[in-house]
C-alpha cells in the first residue's frame, strides 16, 4: 500500500547465513542421473549449501537475526514482533518463530510463522510495515528460513538439484521523514496450481503412512514447467504494481533483487520489466534457490558489497507454492 505522507517504515538491518557445507553440481552428478550443464543451463545454479545434520531452522535465523540486529544497533530486547516466512521450521508446532524468539532472549513478544513458501519474506514485511504503521510496533524483526535439503527428496533429480539451505533477515523501524523507507508492498494467492508444487502427505488431507514414505510424498513434488510460466508473468506484473502504488517507473528503479529461482525467470523478468540485468542482485549461481531466504541473503550482499546504498530504490519480487507471490519497493 502506498502512502501520500511517504514511507512509515525502514529496514534498519540485514543480516544473512548460510551453512558452511557446500554441494556442488559435479557432487550431484554422482547423486542423481544429471550433469554440472544440465543444471548449469537450465537454472543457472552451481553449487547450493548444505545444514549441518545437528543444524535446525530456526539455529540459522538466530545466526541471521544476530547480524541484522547488529547492523541496526539493536538488542533482542528491542524487538516488539518477530515474524518468520518458512515452509522448512523446526518441528510443524510450534512456530520457528518461537524458537527463534527464545534462542535470540527476546522478550515475550508476539511470534509467529507465515507460510507462503518463496513469497513469505516479502509477506513478513508487507506485516511488519502494516504493524509499524499503525504505530502499534516500533522494531519488527523479519527472516526468511528455509532448510529445504531435509524436505527434498533427494532421488527426485527433477527438484534436488535446484534447492538450498539459508536465512536472511531484516529488522524493521520507524521511518524518520527523508523518503527512506518501505514504498508499497503487493501480496497475491491463486491456489489453481496448488497441486503443481506442494509437499502432499504430512497434513490433515494426507497422513504420513508406510506407503506415503514410499511414495515420497512427504517430500517436495513439482511440476517445473508450470510454476516456470506462471512465474515469469506474475513476477513482472507484481513488479508493475508495485511501481504504479509508489507513483514510480521501472527508471527509478536502482537495483531489483529478484527471488533466486531460476536464472532463465530473472532473465525474462528483467526484458519484460525493461531493466537491464546490470542492475539485478543475482546470487543463484551459489546459492540455489533458498526459497524465503533468497531475497534476503541477496539483499544482505548488495548492502554489505557497497552495491546498494543509502537512498537507492530497489525492488522486490518473489513466487513461490502456494502459488503466492508478491513484491516489494524500498527505498533503502
Ligand atoms: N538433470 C538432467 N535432466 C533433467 C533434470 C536434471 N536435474 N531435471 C529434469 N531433467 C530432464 C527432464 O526429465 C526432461 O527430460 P525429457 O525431455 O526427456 O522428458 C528435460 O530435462 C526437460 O525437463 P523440464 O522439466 O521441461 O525442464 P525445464 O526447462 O522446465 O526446467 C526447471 C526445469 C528448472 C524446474 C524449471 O521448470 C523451473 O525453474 N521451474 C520454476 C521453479 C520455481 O520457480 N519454483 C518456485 C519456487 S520453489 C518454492 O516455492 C519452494
Amino acid at each position: 500500500m502506498a502512502s501520500e505522507q511517504g514511507p512509515h517504515s525502514r529496514i534498519l538491518g540485514i543480516g544473512a547465513y548460510a551453512p558452511e557445507r557446500v554441494l556442488t553440481n559435479l557432487e550431484l552428478e554422482k547423486m542423481v542421473d544429471t550433469s554440472d550443464q544440465w543444471i548449469t543451463e537450465r537454472t543457472g545454479i552451481k553449487q547450493r549449501h548444505i545444514a549441518r545434520e545437528d543444524e535446525t531452522a530456526s539455529d540459522m535465523a538466530l545466526a541471521a537475526a544476530r547480524r541484522a540486529l547488529e547492523m541496526a544497533g539493536l538488542k533482542p530486547t528491542d524487538l516488539d514482533m518477530i515474524i518468520v516466512g518458512t515452509i522448512s521450521g523446526d518441528v510443524p508446532m510450534p512456530a520457528c518463530a518461537a524458537y527463534l524468539q527464545h534462542k535470540l532472549g527476546a522478550g515475550p513478544i508476539p511470534s509467529f510463522d507465515v507460510s507462503a513458501a518463496c513469497a513469505g519474506f516479502l509477506y513478513a514485511m508487507s506485516i511488519a510495515d502494516q504493524f509499524i504503521r499503525s504505530a502499534l510496533h516500533k522494531h519488527v524483526l523479519i527472516v526468511g528460513v528455509e532448510l529445504l535439503s531435509r524436505v527434498i527428496d533427494w532421488q527426485d533429480r527433477t527438484t534436488c538439484v535446484l534447492f538450498g539451505d539459508g536465512a536472511g533477515a531484516a529488522v524493521l523501524g520507524p521511518a524518520v521523514g527523508d523518503g527512506r523507507g518501505v514504498l508499497s508492498t503487493k501480496l497475491y494467492t491463486d491456489a489453481t496450481l496448488a497441486e503443481s508444487l506442494c509437499i502432499p502427505a504430512g497434513g490433515s488431507r494426507e497422513r504420513i503412512t508406510a506407503a506415503a514414505l514410499e511414495a515420497r510424498r512427504d517430500k517436495v513434488h513439482m511440476v517445473g514447467g508450470d510454476i516456470f510460466k506462471v512465474a515469469v508473468k506474475n513476477l513482472s506484473s507484481a513488479s508493475r504494481s508495485a511501481l504504479t502504488d509508489a507513483g514510480m517507473s521501472a527508471d527509478s528503479v536502482r537495483w531489483v533483487v529478484p527471488h533466486q529461482a531460476n536464472m532463465r525467470i530473472i532473465t525474462q523478468v528483467a526484458a519484460r520489466l525493461d531493466i537491464p540485468l546490470e542492475r539485478f542482485v543475482i546470487n543463484i549461481e551459489r546459492y540455489g534457490n533458498t526459497s524465503s531466504a533468497s531475497i534476503p541473503i541477496a539483499l544482505d550482499e548488495g548492502v554489505r558489497d557497497g552495491r546498494i546504498k543509502p537512498g537507492d530504490t530497489v525492488l522486490m519480487c518473489a513466487l513461490g507454492a502456494g502459488i503466492s507471490w508478491g513484491s516489494a519497493l524500498v527505498r533503502m
